[in-house]
């Protein structure tokens, strides 16, 4: 792309087709929300729905809520949408806990998959949850121990003896994306699974597991798919494997028959079994608004405009403040939807960026980050928020 004029970027805009879906977001004033890829901004339906729930479905329906509302079909029913997002059939997702909850659900599962090998695999340096959960499980089951690789390396550190591998999809700094196909046919050669972490994949990336292998993934409600502040996570895991693994928390509410009140843990058929207590029904009623939000806009329109988005700010950065280091692939199949960029002075640049309304991320050590998110975000907010980085460059001579 060249430096398009305001002008041009204005007429982007004008022409838009998601143009009027930012909208159904409660943006406020004065603000340009470049942080979408960390929380989802409030969508109007939300507030709606969440009244609802609480005063009718709640408030009148009580304890019948189970059964009236839908409350018990919900974490089902909201998987069976994301699924839709994350190429993945009905009955393969399931809405539960938090990310960090169904990666160890799911790595424990994998895992006993092969008993006999002992090793876990991961990336060095990813986001630091999928690290813990492994080494937690490590120590906590005998004979396991953990293998960290650089993402160059993965898929040759798999072999005979590794019983399990996370990857986050995206990387959560650098954008940089796995080939998902590629990286899950390494892992059927080595007979092993790939729990993906799609935090930053999910509503950000055309998803395909069905038809890429994948085996086992999680995924997080409140980036991409706008469910609110600590929203339930989903977990996929494809239906042939679903009735061959069990989740090591085995809770009531994941048992064959949850009202049978039994003594003996028996696992629900196929992915229920990875439900664990009581849903939460208003994160549940949250991130199904979202995930509602999100399906009613059209895909290819959605991943156009990340493109030409992630283009926009890259091109408008290098020419303003060319001491910014893009660390993100300009590969739009090798990437996220977030521009990283390392900068000197990066956690004072955000803060004083923040000052100036533009909400964007700093990572440690010296990362900025920016989320493009096609929904609400414009063209226009991107030359902005360029516009607003070369002004911190130029006053606060930070660098
Ligand atoms: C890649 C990745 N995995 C996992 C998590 C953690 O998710 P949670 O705190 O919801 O369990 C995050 C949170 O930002 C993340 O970026």
């Amino acid at each position: 792309m060249n430096s398009p004029t305001l002008a041009e970027v204005r007429a982007w805009d004008k022409h838009d087709p998601l143009a009027p879906f930012r909208a159904a977001f409660a943006l406020p004033e004065g603000v340009i929300y470049l942080d979408g890829n960390s929380l989802g901004p409030l969508p109007h339906a939300t507030q709606a729905r969440l009244a609802g729930v609480i005063a009718q479905e709640w408030g009148t329906g009580l304890i019948r809520g189970w059964n009236d509302a839908g409350w018990m079909a919900a974490p089902a029913r909201t998987g069976d949408k994301i699924a839709r997002l994350l190429g993945a059939a009905p009955g393969e997702v399931i809405v539960a806990d938090s990310t960090t909850v169904n990666l160890f659900k799911l790595v424990a599962a994998a895992r006993a998959l092969h008993p006999e090998r002992s090793t876990l695999l991961t990336e060095a340096g990813n986001f630091p949850t999928d690290r813990h959960i492994v080494d937690g499980l490590a120590g906590l089951l005998p004979k396991l121990r953990v293998k960290t690789a650089a993402s160059d390396q993965m898929a040759s550190a798999m072999d005979g003896d590794t019983a399990a591998v996370v990857l986050c999809h995206v990387h959560y700094r650098s954008g940089a994306r796995y080939d998902m196909a590629a990286m899950n046919a390494a892992a059927a050669r080595c007979g092993t699974t790939i729990v993906w972490d799609l935090s930053h994949s999910a509503g950000a990336v055309p998803l395909s597991l069905a038809a890429d292998g994948a085996e086992m993934a999680v995924g997080c409600g409140y980036k991409f798919l706008n469910g609110g502040p600590g929203a339930p996570a989903c977990l996929y895991v494809t239906a042939a494997l679903q009735d061959h693994v069990r989740s090591p928390i085995q809770g009531w509410i994941g048992h064959a028959s949850p009202f049978g009140f039994s003594d003996k843990y028996e696992p629900a058929p196929g992915i229920s079994r990875f439900l664990s207590g009581t849903p939460g029904i208003l994160g549940l009623a949250a991130l199904e608004a979202g995930v509602d939000l999100f399906l009613a806009a059209p895909p290819a329109a959605i991943w156009a405009k990340a493109a030409r988005l992630f283009d926009l700010f890259r091109c408008l950065a290098a020419t303003s403040c060319p001491a910014l280091e893009l660390l993100t692939p300009t590969d739009p199949s090798h990437r996220g939807s977030h521009i990283a960029f390392r900068c000197p002075q990066a956690a004072s640049v955000m803060q004083a960026l923040i000052a100036r309304g533009v909400i964007g991320d700093f990572r440690p050590p010296d990362v900025l980050r920016f989320g493009l998110t096609p929904l609400y975000t414009r063209y226009e907010d991107v030359w902005n928020a360029v516009e607003a980085v070369e002004q911190v460059r130029k006053e606060g001579l930070l660098f």
